[in-house]
């Protein structure tokens, strides 16, 4: 394959020449490049393949213990105005930043190969979507993009003579000396010489020293995230940290909604969940688990897509009882990242269904037992599958106008104050709503709960300065009133005083889902309260759970002192921003208190 578009040409040459890889290969995205790219991992130690009749065509990598997750405060932004990214994200100032990065860049790809990887976020024939093309010096990163993205060369295809694609640079960060032998998994051991850069004014990612996970899958956050939501900004769109998934009722009407939560707070869970006793014709379809990016169309309909085409899910955790289909779709062609190898050739991590094995080996490579006290699995042990073997895949996740958005679900780990669900008097308020939603730090926080605010699960991935996204989501709501999404806030983890989950949650939050279809068709009505519009209890469907009103009252209520709280922390909060702080949102925050104090 040769690369006839002359803009990506030139970058690869300039590139090739700053990096002096050992040689420079442009991927097809093919099966048989793929197989042969895990064959040669195998061989050199990266890859174990898993037992081919328990787990076909899979495989386990082990990261470097240092290097097992994305690193937030080794995470830049870089524009011309240090007003322009926030007082949420790292700033660094372009000259000097480029300055840094050419010297790591230099040389860095010595003795490897440099894989040019053409890559579509998004269905190839979506206006929605985006091109990247990733420059990366790791084999790890091309097959795991290959799941996660379209990849090779029907991107080049579609990109032709245009200039138009994500400048993605990626490096381990480890070039190797003449003889020096590789390492299973190379990286920059050091934190401080980990960058994952983001130039949002010439559109462009570069990203050293890491190869785990959002560092390293350039499309992913970087892209996806940071330099979309720029990109949507100046464009009038949406690109957000969101699942989306539909809601098919046993006449065959689907609604569809993005929901938007922390990483970590269950948004895989909720995609592809499996609706339970008493919801029978009822259908949980999934269109993504981590991103969404959304273009109102010409009627003014928030049209939807999952830029992505595979999941890169927590694996702890993740098992027949808390999601079935998961369980089924991770049965083949998967990579696993940090989770522990069976004595028989498969994986396991904590959390799995029935006993752990009396031996194992580790996520560091070490033996196991139940006795260690070390966890088997690394917490954020990942895997990384392919959409298509989703059981619950919606018919139209890959249509190419998207799906359309009827509600907007924002929620976040806080174990009191926050209903289980309640709905926004109007858009502003949801703005409000969004922008105000945290979660919290530890478990072991419950009752100083100090709230990390985390507003709209963009806190670690929002490209531009957060009180502008605010803005931007105010004026698309004012712009296109008909069709604009009801929002909601959704907290699955309020606790009782023993410190125990009141709610269920899981499987059983269909219940709550199936209330918010109800509140969009405007089938039921709500009541209010100082927070925004709650159920009345006999609006939810009860059968095959037991749960009696006093317990379903302590899960909406709002303790007036607790609500005063939270104003006053929302006020902090909010003063960080300064003069770019829209007024809407601060009239909201008196509203708030008014109602507080007139409830009391
Ligand atoms: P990223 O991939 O990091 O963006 O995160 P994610 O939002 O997909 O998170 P993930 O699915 O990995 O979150 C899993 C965590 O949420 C686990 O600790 C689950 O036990 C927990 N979880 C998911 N759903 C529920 C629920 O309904 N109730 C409770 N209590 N915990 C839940
Ligand atoms: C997250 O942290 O929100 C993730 C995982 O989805 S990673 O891609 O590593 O960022
Ligand atoms: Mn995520």
């Amino acid at each position: 394959m040769i690369i006839n578009n002359l803009f990506l040409k030139e970058w690869v040459e300039e590139i090739e020449k700053l990096c002096t890889p050992k040689n420079v290969y442009l991927c097809d995205g093919s099966q048989a490049e793929y197989d042969k790219l895990c064959e040669e991992m195998v061989e050199a130690g990266t890859f174990i393949r898993l037992n081919s009749e328990k787990r076909p065509n899979s495989f386990l990598a082990r990261s470097h213990p240092s290097d097992v997750a994305r690193v937030e405060d080794r995470t830049f932004i870089c524009t011309s105005q240090e007003q322009d990214v926030g007082p949420t994200n790292n700033w660094s100032d372009i000259g000097s930043m480029k300055n840094k990065l050419d010297n790591l860049f230099k040389g860095c790809m010595a003795g490897r190969t440099m894989y040019v990887i053409p890559f579509s976020m998004g269905p190839l024939n979506s206006p929605i979507s985006h091109i990247g093309i990733q420059i990366s010096d790791s084999p790890y990163v091309v097959v795991n993009q290959r799941i996660m993205t379209r990849m090779g060369k029907e991107v080049l295809d579609i990109l032709g003579e245009k200039n138009n694609f994500i400048k993605c640079m990626h490096s381990v960060g480890m070039p190797l000396e003449v003889n020096q032998p590789d390492i299973s998994w190379p990286c920059a051991p050091n934190p401080e010489d980990k960058y994952i850069v983001h130039f949002p004014e010439d559109r462009s990612i570069w990203s050293y020293g890491s190869g785990y996970g959002g560092n390293a899958l350039l499309g992913k956050k970087c892209f996806a995230l940071r330099i979309a939501s720029k990109m949507a900004n100046e464009e009038g769109w949406l690109a957000e940290h969101m699942l989306i998934l539909g809601l098919e009722s046993p006449q065959g009407e689907t609604t569809y909604v993005g929901a938007a939560f922390p990483s970590a707070c269950g948004k895989t869970n909720l995609a592809m969940m499996m609706p339970p006793e008493g919801f029978e014709g009822w259908k949980v379809k999934t269109v993504g688990d981590d991103i969404a990016w959304i273009k109102p169309n010409q009627d003014g309909k928030f049209r939807a897509i999952n830029p992505e085409a595979g999941f890169f899910g927590v694996a702890p955790g993740t098992s027949y009882s808390t999601n079935p289909n998961a369980m089924e779709m991770l049965k083949n062609n998967c990579i696993f990242t940090n989770v522990a190898l069976t004595d028989d050739g498969d994986v396991w991590w904590e959390g799995m269904d029935g006993d752990p094995p009396i031996h194992a080996i580790d996520w560091q490579g070490n033996d196991w037992s139940p006795d260690s006290d070390v966890k088997a699995a690394h917490p954020n042990a990942r895997f990384t599958v392919p959409s298509s073997q989703c059981p619950s895949l919606d018919k139209d996740w890959e249509n190419p106008a998207g799906v359309t958005i009827e509600a907007f679900i924002f929620g976040g780990r806080l174990s009191k104050t926050f209903p289980l669900v309640y709905e926004s008097f109007n858009w502003d308020h949801g703005i409000f709503m969004a922008s105000t939603m945290g979660s919290e730090a530890t478990a072991a926080a419950i009752n100083q709960a100090s709230i990390r605010r985390d507003p709209f699960a963009m806190l670690p991935f929002c490209g531009y300065n957060m009180a502008k996204h605010w803005r931007h989501w105010l004026d698309l709501g004012h712009k296109y009133t008909e069709n604009s999404p009801k929002i909601f806030r959704v907290n699955w983890f309020r606790k009782d005083s023993n410190g125990n989950f009141i709610w269920p949650g899981f499987g059983e939050n269909m219940r709550v889902l199936k209330w918010i279809v109800d509140r969009v068709k405007g089938k039921v009505s709500a009541k209010s309260n100082s927070f925004g519009l709650v159920p009345y209890f006999d609006d939810i469907i009860w059968s095959g759970l037991e749960f009696d009103s006093e317990k379903f009252s302590s899960l909406i209520e709002v303790p007036k002192n607790e609500g005063l709280k939270e104003i006053d922390e929302v006020k902090e909060h909010f003063d960080r921003f300064g003069e770019f702080m829209p007024n809407e949102l601060e009239s909201q925050r008196i509203e708030l208190e008014q109602r507080l104090h007139k409830e009391g």
